[in-house]
């Protein structure tokens, strides 16, 4: 059986994130943490111990992942979760923020192959008994970087090379380059796994016979996997459910209402597509400045909700 990733998504898809979406709809194949990027400090940041903690984990396959372009940073972090239990770790080359790829890190490596393959040298010699799979865009500005580029990566051992066929400069937008995907197909033999505007039951049968990665559509709606694995679409008591528990976490173990709602305002942008003319009824939502007018702003939106 085919199997579904879920993509790693700063800000959406962390740990109290996995944990009421497998609890609720039934877990992905795989978990991919939003990136951890250590430093010269040699420390994780206590959200970043947190991502990777086994207790937030429990059950499920998570892979933590890994944005920097020091070979001794990422290996001091990918013993750091191998400690941990984890036996595979992920590099990020795909992250297309300017603070990101200015600092030649995420895709501002795709550019830079000298860096990138020093990068991968120091990697692979120092952690020959892990599990490295890299996730990657198919260039810098020009889908034609891409077979250079594939040839370079073909010559460590990745475990899995997860393609997202866009290049830096398209960010998120745009058709993706599934052309690009088929000539991964045809021209490496590092197993490769899709990622890429798989929003719909129907994007998935049209997409390549490689294990897949959902992140926008699963943010959006979390029942996703469930839907291609024959189960029902989420109804909206279910969804209600969902975002209550996420909402409990946040409200848990953050401080203050700002971070909350903050939080909560992120998950919307993607939540609102499982509902039909949200903007009116999400207008209040969106709008509140305390837990409490949200809170009531919140149950009058599932009051009157209706699936897309
Ligand atoms: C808000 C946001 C945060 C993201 N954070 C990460 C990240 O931490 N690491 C990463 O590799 N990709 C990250 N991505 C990219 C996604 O993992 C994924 O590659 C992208 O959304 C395309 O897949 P999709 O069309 O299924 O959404 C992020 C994307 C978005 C929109």
């Amino acid at each position: 059986m085919r199997e579904y990733y879920a993509a790693p998504m700063e800000g959406l898809t962390g740990w109290r994130w996995r944990q009421v979406q497998s609890a609720l709809f039934g877990g992905a194949d795989r978990y991919y943490t939003p990136f951890l990027s250590p430093n010269a400090n040699f420390e994780f940041q206590t959200k970043e111990l947190q991502e990777i903690d086994p207790a937030h984990n429990q059950g499920l396959f998570v892979v933590p992942q890994i944005l920097t372009n020091r070979a001794e940073y990422f290996v001091w972090a990918a013993r750091e979760c191998q400690r941990r239990g984890y036996g595979e770790v992920n590099l990020n080359l795909g992250c297309p923020s300017g603070t990101v790829t200015g600092k030649n890190k995420g895709a501002g490596l795709l550019r830079e192959k000298d860096i990138l393959r020093r990068l991968l040298d120091g990697i692979f010699d120092a952690l020959p008994g892990m599990k490295i799979s890299v996730k990657t865009r198919i260039g810098w500005d020009d889908p034609a970087q891409w077979p250079a580029l594939l040839e370079l990566l073909s010559a460590y051992p990745v475990a899995l090379l997860i393609v997202h066929p866009r290049v830096r400069t398209e960010f998120y937008k745009g058709a993706v380059h599934r052309d690009a995907f088929t000539w991964a197909q045809a021209n490496t033999r590092l197993p490769l796994c899709y990622n890429g505007d798989l929003l719909t039951p129907a994007d998935t049968a049209a997409a390549p016979d490689v294990p897949l990665m959902f992140g926008r559509g699963l943010v959006s709606d979390p029942a996703l996997l469930r839907r291609l694995r024959g189960g029902e679409r989420a109804t909206v008591r279910e969804l209600e459910e969902f975002h209550d528990a996420l909402y409990a976490t946040y409200r848990r173990d953050y401080s203050g209402d700002v971070p909350v709602l903050h939080r909560m305002r992120e998950l919307w942008n993607y939540l609102a597509g499982s509902f039909r003319d949200t903007e009116q009824l999400l207008r209040a939502v969106r709008k509140a400045r305390t837990c409490a007018a949200y809170d009531q702003a919140v149950r009058q939106f599932f009051a009157r909700a209706e699936l897309a």
